[in-house]
């Protein structure tokens, strides 16, 4: 997968940024989600304590393995498989991944430089795109030989 190293360090340092913040960029982030997007509305729980945990730790295993997003395929092709029978579908990721990183943009402020935001696109474009490829592939279609 296609991240240079420079944008390995800007992730990996910048998530520490946001992850030590006192606000939880977790809980921001959905927020904003769930405000700004029905869509995502209708898909959560009301409760939505857990899911504020397990994606800030999801967060926490992708960026310790940022330098080679590829380990994780079988990981996120599991996850994404889920996200199919949790009835997200594929256009929807543009629109979560913006506000995870408008949210990292509110909790870093001015310190959220233009490298830094193209680093995380990158990030989140890999991985979106491993995740849609491996879950919402034709079962039907061949590859061509
Ligand atoms: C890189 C992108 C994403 C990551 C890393 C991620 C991560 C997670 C994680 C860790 C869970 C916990 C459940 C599980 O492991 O199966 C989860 C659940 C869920 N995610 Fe995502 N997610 C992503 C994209 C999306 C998108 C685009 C949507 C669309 C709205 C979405 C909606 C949901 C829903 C509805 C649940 C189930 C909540 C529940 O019923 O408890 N996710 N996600």
């Amino acid at each position: 997968m296609s991240l240079t190293m420079e944008q390995v360090q800007l992730v990996t340092q910048s998530y520490a940024l946001i992850a030590r913040s006192p606000r939880s960029y977790s809980e921001l982030f959905y927020h904003r989600l769930l405000l700004d997007h029905p869509f995502a509305r209708a898909l959560f729980p009301d409760d939505m304590t857990h899911q504020i945990v397990i994606f800030a730790k999801t967060m926490d295993v992708l960026v310790q393995n940022v330098a080679n997003l590829d380990s994780l395929r079988p990981t996120l092709s599991d996850l994404a498989k889920r996200h199919v029978k949790y009835g997200v579908r594929a256009y929807q990721y543009a629109a979560v991944g913006k506000v995870l990183i408008d949210t990292f943009e509110e909790i870093l402020g001015i310190g959220f430089t233009p490298d830094i935001r193209q680093a995380w696109e990158a990030v989140y474009r890999e991985t979106a795109g491993a995740m849609i490829a491996d879950a919402y592939c034709d079962p039907g279609h061949k590859p061509l030989e």
